[in-house]
């Protein structure tokens, strides 16, 4: 049985995560999604939150899983005997970060193979940082991300 994780910040789940996630699960008998608890990006959402959201986003996949981590990913890898950590490409300029980690991780645990997919084109410009920024300004970000994620935007980023 093929086990990958997929990690990341989900701050919040992107339509862009999702293209990847739907790619990842069909590669993959089981797929876990693995929410950073402490990211040192300063998380908008609380981690409680942020499973939630990527949850209900992923809900009709029957061979996904979505739980948080925190510490060494490959440790988590280790923990849900995943042989793949399944990471998502936008452009080159994701490639250095991305080589960086995928390298560290091999060293780390060289068994462990980092796999890239691409996303869609349709969402290579979408990140969790751009599609925030531009809901606390009131901009449309419909399209971009599932629709509980797009109300969870609204409640937080609400003008009184
Ligand atoms: O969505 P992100 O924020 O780009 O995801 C980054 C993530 C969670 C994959 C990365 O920060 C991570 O793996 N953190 C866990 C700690 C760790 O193992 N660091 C060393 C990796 S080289």
């Amino acid at each position: 049985m093929l086990t990958a994780i997929y990690p990341g910040s989900f701050d919040p789940v992107t339509n862009g995560h999702l293209d990847v996630i739907g790619r990842a699960s069909r590669l993959a008998d089981r797929l876990v999604v693995g929410v950073l608890l402490n990211s040192n990006k300063n998380p908008l959402f609380p981690i409680e939150e942020r499973v939630e959201m990527t949850r209900e986003a992923v809900k009709n996949y029957s061979n996904i899983e979505v739980t948080s981590f925190d510490g060494l990913l490959v440790e988590f890898a280790e923990r849900e005997s995943a042989q793949i950590i399944v990471r998502g490409i936008r452009a080159i300029s994701d490639y250095e970060f991305e080589l960086q980690m995928a390298l560290m991780n091999r060293r780390l645990k060289p068994n462990l193979e980092t796999v890239f997919l691409m996303a869609s084109e349709q969402y290579s410009f979408v990140s969790s940082r751009i599609i925030k920024e531009v809901a606390r300004l009131g901009g449309d970000i419909g399209g971009l991300v599932p629709p509980s994620v797009e109300s969870h935007l609204r409640a937080r980023f609400q003008r009184s």
